[in-house]
């Protein structure tokens, strides 16, 4: 069979550390509320509800890739979409966060979360993929997530999102075989609805461990490495893994350890400084702060261009911010910094 052209796209021979002609760029919550278009479809329907439509959340994403001119395009869903068929009641306030409705908080609610033994409950997602790789460019590959074991357990234990993970922690703590029975069911799951992310079409995917940074390298390492490993374990070989736990550089070797192909990188390390400790048969994927992003063009082409100078000509980089794209962000600043990394990140 011809290899599709996404196979040799700058996005994934950076994800294997091959050498590129341009550096890839994209964003992460590049579809969302800073761009209009998405506002408007969100006055017509909720987010569960356009999550759950797959003809909508493909289109919401293609529309996002077009005007942005970025390298991949990521699924629209939600990382805590999984929760709902395990057994925990979803829901999004108007504003935006995140609420559950029955988080865990005991043996017995650990006992009552249900593994998932099919992906059937998450079948729209499926559809959202089989849509937007139809009306993808051939040319630009189509990134499937999920989050991590730990940023689960941190949503369904402290029932939103918290400032001091105070709950999950003193869980952690205190009952440590729940943690560990619970932590086993999240990687479990993960990896089944990941792998049916693959067959559904995606050709990378990228783990979100976005609460991680709460922890000490202590108590990453004795309670959350094992199971983010027993999720990277267990994902088909072959389909490169972004693996992404921002807000606490010293964990960056654990991180890395426990699993994925492409590191990513927040903007509390310099670049070369994070990929230096990650080492040179790693990609990464960073790191501008999303908060330059609300300054001017000039300031946004000065901080690509540093950022590019910092890597220098390493294979393996691929250009992202190091957190989601803020609501407040104008839609011409996004485009800006997207062009910026194609004229100065070209390879000569
Ligand atoms: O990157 C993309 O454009 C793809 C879509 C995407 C969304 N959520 C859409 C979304 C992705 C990759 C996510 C992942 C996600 N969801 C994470 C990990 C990434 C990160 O930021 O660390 C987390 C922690 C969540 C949980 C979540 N979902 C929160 C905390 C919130 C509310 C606050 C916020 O940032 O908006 C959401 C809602 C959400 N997920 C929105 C979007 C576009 C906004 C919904 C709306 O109001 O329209």
């Amino acid at each position: 069979m011809k290899k599709r052209t996404w196979d040799d796209s700058p996005m994934m021979r950076a994800a294997r550390c091959q050498v590129t002609e341009s550096v890839p760029v994209w964003l992460m919550r590049q579809a969302g509320r800073y761009m209009p278009e998405y506002r408007e479809i969100r006055e017509r329907v909720s987010f569960i509800e356009l999550c759950k439509t797959p003809e909508l959340a493909a289109e919401v994403m293609l529309t996002a890739v077009q005007r942005l001119g970025v390298d991949a395009a990521i699924i629209f869903s939600d990382i805590l979409l999984i929760l709902e068929p395990m057994g925990l009641e979803l829901e999004f306030e108007p504003d935006g966060g995140p609420r559950i409705g029955n988080p865990i908080r005991n043996s017995s609610d650990v006992n009552l979360l249900r593994e998932l033994e099919s992906v059937e409950d998450l079948e729209f997602v499926m559809n959202t993929i089989r849509y937007t790789r139809e009306g993808l460019d051939d040319s630009l590959p189509l990134i499937g997530f999920a989050g991590a074991p730990f940023t689960l357990a941190a949503y369904a234990i402290e029932g939103n999102s918290s400032r001091n993970f105070r709950l999950v922690k003193a869980f952690m703590h205190v009952c440590p075989n729940e943690w560990q029975e619970m932590m086993r069911k999240f990687a479990l799951s993960t990896a089944r609805y990941l792998n049916s992310q693959i067959n559904a079409g995606v050709q990378l995917v990228q783990i979100f461990d976005s609460w991680v940074g709460c922890l000490s390298d202590e108590d990453y390492k004795k309670y959350v490495k094992p199971y983010s490993r027993m999720l990277i374990d267990l994902i088909i070989p072959g389909t490169p893994i972004i693996h992404f736990g921002p807000g606490n550089p010293i964990l960056l070797p654990d991180i890395r350890d426990a699993g994925g192909h492409v590191i990513g990188i927040d903007w509390r390390i310099a670049i070369d400084q994070a990929w230096n400790i990650v080492g040179a048969d790693y990609a990464v994927q960073g790191n501008l702060d999303p908060a330059i992003l609300l300054t001017n063009r000039e300031i946004i082409r000065q901080s690509v261009q540093h950022i590019l100078r910092q890597v220098g000509r390493r294979p393996g980089f691929i250009f992202n911010l190091g957190h989601g794209i803020m609501p407040q962000t104008p839609v011409e600043n996004a485009i800006t910094l997207v062009d910026a990394v194609h004229e100065f990140g070209v390879v000569r």
